[in-house]
């Protein structure tokens, strides 16, 4: 058994979400909520001054395991995850070989049970070797265990022939399997993975303009109107597409979607500042973009976030721009981040930025996780949100060092962690 004593409970759904209590979890679960709690022979953890929460939930996390793992393994990601507070991460299936059948899910998720710090899901492709052109076998997948399909960071990232695009919704319609798109029209991207902006203009390189990754947007809209099925977008970039999501969210369409902890706090200038560390794909906008994302995210137009975590090799970094790797690692960082850029300016209230890391994430994918309750498994995250440090991306347990914010002063460290009644990280450090 384990207690935890008087830490201040975040609870994003009541309307006094703030509240001291203490937590009793046996095995697996939460058992007892309340004040005064005891329990004889129960591990002790007093979170006094400290903040309780669901264990965060990553929709969005580059694993690179099976074929990449000079760059991260399920064991080191794992690690970085439960360092960062999330109790649950979704890996995407640009491994090698790709997710894309029965077997290899099953071969990822039984590696990712023993080798995994935290509890692993996984996407599955949408199409075969995430080409864009042959589905799946839906059906199968999702009784390998795939939790949501996408072709996120395989070939175009997501299928661009319209004939595919409708095939596919009705597929997964057919076997109940939410899709995730990353929006990105292939024909009109330019692969700088720079925004058309006043720096691209600065650097005298060609950049590509939001409208790449609106029309894909639009026309996945135009097919879901005829044909509603549970539809993700992901790590959204552009005011235009908060726009989109937001009208057609109001005809009751039934999407959702999420934006990452880097296009909520950063724009294209970070270019100027840390290069390569900041190229990302979809890129970082202007402040306007970035503004209209915050919005959405305050308005629930938005419902998640999601990390992006993608991590690669230094030297494939230390390079000229065009021709750096695509993504930072943000798994360590991403709740210090939105907590110090977004909560303490009083941008986002830490509920709602809570419920964006658990509730909603877990809404989307169907997980009975994602709260703070009797009856639920024990996956909890106590912060300290007093304490300001600096971020020592040297101290990462993720195999990825590319961070535009290393040395950033952050507040906002998972102090323990608990994963299904196990204690994973204890006292900021993994156990
Ligand atoms: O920044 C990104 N990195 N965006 C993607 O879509 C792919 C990802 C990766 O796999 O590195
Ligand atoms: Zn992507």
């Amino acid at each position: 058994m384990l207690l935890i004593k008087n830490g201040i409970l975040v609870n994003t759904g009541s309307k006094n979400p703030l509240q001291q209590v203490d937590i009793l979890v046996s095995g697996k679960k939460i058992v007892k909520i309340g004040k005064n709690l005891t329990a004889t022979k129960a591990q002790l953890i007093n979170a006094k001054g400290r903040i309780i929460t669901a264990g965060l939930i990553d929709l969005h996390t580059h694993l690179r395991d099976p074929g990449f793992t000079s760059k991260e393994t399920i064991a080191s990601g794992s690690a970085a995850a439960a360092l960062g507070g999330f109790t649950t991460i979704v890996a995407m299936p640009n491994t090698q070989p790709r997710m894309d059948t029965a077997e290899k899910i099953k071969s990822f998720l039984a590696r990712a049970k023993s080798e995994g710090v935290v509890n692993i899901l996984t996407t599955g492709n949408l199409t075969q070797n995430g080409e864009g052109k042959l589905l799946t076998n839906f059906a199968a997948l999702k009784k390998a265990g795939v939790k949501i399909l996408t072709d996120d960071g395989c070939g175009d990232s997501h299928p661009q022939d319209l004939e595919v695009e409708k095939k596919l919704i009705a597929a997964a319609k057919k076997v109940k399997l939410p899709v995730m798109m990353h929006a990105e029209d292939s024909e009109m991207k330019c692969n700088t993975h720079l925004h058309a902006g006043v720096v691209a203009k600065k650097l005298g390189i060609r950049g590509s303009s939001a409208e790449c990754e609106t029309v894909m947007i639009e026309r996945v809209l135009e097919l879901l109107r005829k044909n509603p099925t549970p539809y993700h977008f992901t790590h959204l970039s552009a005011a235009g597409s908060v726009d989109l999501i937001r009208v057609a969210k109001k005809r009751g369409l039934p999407i959702t979607a999420d934006t990452t902890p880097h296009h909520l706090t950063l724009t294209e200038k970070a270019i100027l500042d840390s290069g390569t560390l900041a190229k990302v794909n979809p890129p970082l906008r202007s402040e306007a973009h970035r503004k209209a994302l915050i919005a959405g995210v305050k308005s629930g137009v938005i419902d998640a976030i999601a990390t992006d975590h993608a991590p690669h090799l230094a030297e494939e970094k230390n390079c000229e721009f065009t021709k750096a790797a695509v993504g930072l690692v943000g798994l360590e960082t991403a709740f210090a981040v939105l907590y110090t850029d977004l909560v303490k300016r009083k941008l986002l209230t830490l509920p709602q930025l809570i419920e964006k890391l658990t509730t909603a994430p877990a809404k989307i994918l169907k997980l009975k996780a994602g709260e703070i309750k009797v009856g639920k498994e024990a996956d909890i995250t106590i912060w300290d949100i007093e304490t300001a440090y600096k971020i020592d991306k040297t101290k990462f347990a993720s195999k990825g060092r590319n961070t535009p914010w290393n040395g950033k002063k952050v507040f906002g460290k998972a102090t323990d962690v608990i994963v299904g009644g196990k204690i994973v990280v204890k006292a900021g450090k993994l156990v």
